[in-house]
């Protein structure tokens, strides 16, 4: 077992480990006492393992309520987020009250923003499923739901008060899913640590639980440096705004982790261009990408990628920021002039 602590506004701990949630109640107790329950999960998580939560909380005297979406991205949204809040209204949730997302991203971001909101507020624990929010959506306190206008339009700054990571769920995922957690998984080594490249060269479902500590520890420290994301935090967004104009180029066919592979590939082409990081690093990157997996060949041209990308709520103004490898385990952002953008993209694809 491991626990990492997160020094945000609040801080609180990580603990990954096997066979952890028939234990929930245990860790649930610790970290936030007595109180009445809203366990938020989709269908398919809620059949594999809401069963196990809710007899661990049940027999340590926990009330509990239960809150299912279905799942899949399209359950992100504001009509799930009134549900859900009038749903701890008419049960009579109070600010004592705690809020547990059993889930992955999906679950875990709607969750939050309603922890967030819900009487301005109260406590929630999140209980990562998936690869991408074991490592990634689950720490940090960042919460939305989508709007017609896009992805994470609206949302809160809400931290959780203990992430509870059992690697055992990650056993039913997916390939493909899990596959888009080593997008995310990747892209921690290349922003910040060569030697655990190199170790997830050496194979990721095998080691797991070492992985997703190593990721939570990056995280942690980002975080602690700039938790309202004004600065050092954008680092994580590397491979993520061309990938954002990927994934909607594909109307969501193209899953998240496979557009951020792509967008990775992407911008680190583009550091090679520009004279910012060798060749080899670029090849390494790439080859431990498709060795997961995850697609590196981008099928839209770099007209179509800049339509939507200078969209992008990251935008400034007349520039837009790409986060840059300057090799591997080292990377900065870059202003770009709009007006360069395509160029710079070609030189990506
Ligand atoms: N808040 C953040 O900081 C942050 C960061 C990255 C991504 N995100 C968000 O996370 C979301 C993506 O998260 P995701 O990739 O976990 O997707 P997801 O929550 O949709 O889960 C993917 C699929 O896996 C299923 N699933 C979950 N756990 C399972 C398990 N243990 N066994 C079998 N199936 C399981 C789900 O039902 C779903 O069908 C996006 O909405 C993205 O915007 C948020």
């Amino acid at each position: 077992m491991k626990k990492v602590r997160v020094n945000a506004s609040s801080a609180y701990d990580v603990i990954i480990g096997k066979g952890l949630l028939s234990s929930l109640a245990e860790y649930v107790l610790e970290a936030v006492g007595k109180a009445k329950l809203c366990i938020v999960t989709d269908d398919n998580v809620d059949a594999l393992y809401s069963a196990a939560a809710v007899k661990s909380l049940k027999a340590a005297g926990f009330e509990v309520e239960k809150f299912v979406i279905a799942h899949g991205e399209a359950s992100k949204n504001t009509a799930n987020l009134i549900s859900l809040l009038e749903f701890l209204a008419e049960r009579r949730f109070t600010r004592s009250d705690v809020m547990i997302a059993l889930g992955g991203g999906v679950v875990g971001d709607l969750c939050g923003f309603a922890a967030g909101v819900y009487l301005r507020g109260i406590r929630f624990i999140q209980v990562p499923t998936t690869l991408l929010a074991a490592v990634d959506s689950s720490v940090g306190g960042k919460t939305a739901v989508d709007l017609a206008a896009g992805k994470n339009l609206a949302g809160v700054f809400h931290q959780p008060s203990l992430v509870l990571c059992d690697i055992k769920t990650l056993d039913t995922l997916e390939d493909s899913v899990f596959a888009d957690g080593c997008a995310e998984v990747i892209k921690y080594a290349i922003i910040n640590d060569r030697e655990m490249f190199g170790r997830l060269q050496g194979g990721i479902r095998e080691n797991v639980e070492d992985v997703i500590a190593d990721c939570v520890k990056h995280k942690a420290d980002i975080v602690a440096l700039d938790e309202f994301d004004r600065g050092t935090r954008q680092l994580l967004n590397l491979g993520h705004t061309v990938g954002h104009a990927i994934e909607a180029l594909s109307n969501f066919d193209i899953s998240h982790g496979s557009a951020v592979a792509i967008g990775t590939v992407i911008v680190t082409k583009i550091a090679v261009s520009m004279g910012i990081c060798n060749t080899e690093d670029q090849v390494a990157i790439t080859s431990l990408l498709h060795s997961v997996g995850l697609p590196t060949d981008c099928p839209y041209s770099a007209p179509e990628l800049i339509r939507i990308a200078t969209a992008d709520k990251k935008r400034e103004g007349d520039s837009i920021t790409l986060i840059l490898p300057n090799g591997i385990g080292n990377c900065r952002p870059q202003k770009i002039a709009v007006s360069e953008l395509e160029g710079y993209i070609s030189k990506g694809l």
